[in-house]
């Protein structure tokens, strides 16, 4: 049976993509994952940053800061939800991801939710929304972060077998790092979390 114990030690070991290289030569971490396993809400990240790979923990920078200061917002705690990325990898220079790193950590990430069955899945920017659309079945939804950001799209799949579980698109909390004005906007679009806690 799968699990989450699996998983890591399987990143752990990982050398799926050159990514791995990286972490070896700087002494980094993979960044798999971390909060409730059984988790109502999932954030998926885009690839861990300088301070995540060095620390194993994902969104503990600057962006995690962020991060944190909006669930506070809604009274949501970090430890109640679950959070990890696409990449468990760091890419060098927080280059974006390439589609073969996506492809070859991709399934991780489903493996995580499959295990989790979050409820709700709240991507944060264009990369991981546009896997998790692609995933539920909601390619012919996907559009630029700016446009579908705070939207609710209920998945159901092909055979129903997603069973109406929502996606949340949401800007990266990254994007108030460099401009502080968007703040507003991501609490606005966090607010809609407090009727699924
Ligand atoms: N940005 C991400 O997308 N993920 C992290 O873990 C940190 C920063």
């Amino acid at each position: 049976m799968d699990s989450l114990f699996k998983i890591k030690n399987e990143v752990l070991n990982c050398k799926k993509c050159s990514l791995y290289k990286e972490r070896v030569k700087n002494g980094f971490y993979p960044v798999i994952g971390e909060g409730n396993h059984k988790a109502k809400i999932i954030f998926v990240g885009e690839a861990p940053g300088f301070n995540e790979a060095r620390t194993s923990h994902p969104f503990c920078g600057a962006a995690g800061k962020i991060l944190g200061q909006l669930l506070k917002s809604v009274a949501i705690e970090r430890k109640e939800v679950y959070i990890t990325n696409i990449l468990k990898d760091r890419p060098a220079n927080n280059r974006v991801p390439k589609p073969e790193e996506i492809k070859a950590c991709g399934p991780y990430l489903d493996r995580q939710i499959k295990i989790i069955k979050p409820k709700i899945v709240c991507t944060l920017g264009n990369y991981s929304t546009k896997y998790i659309f692609k995933k539920y079945g909601l390619e012919d939804e996907i559009q630029g972060i700016s446009k579908i950001h705070g939207k609710i799209f209920s998945a159901f799949g092909k055979d129903g077998q997603f069973n109406g579980v929502k996606i949340i698109p949401l800007y990266h909390p990254a994007v108030v790092v460099y401009n502080q004005n968007m703040k507003q906007a991501l609490e606005k679009d966090f607010k809609i979390l407090e009727k699924f806690k």
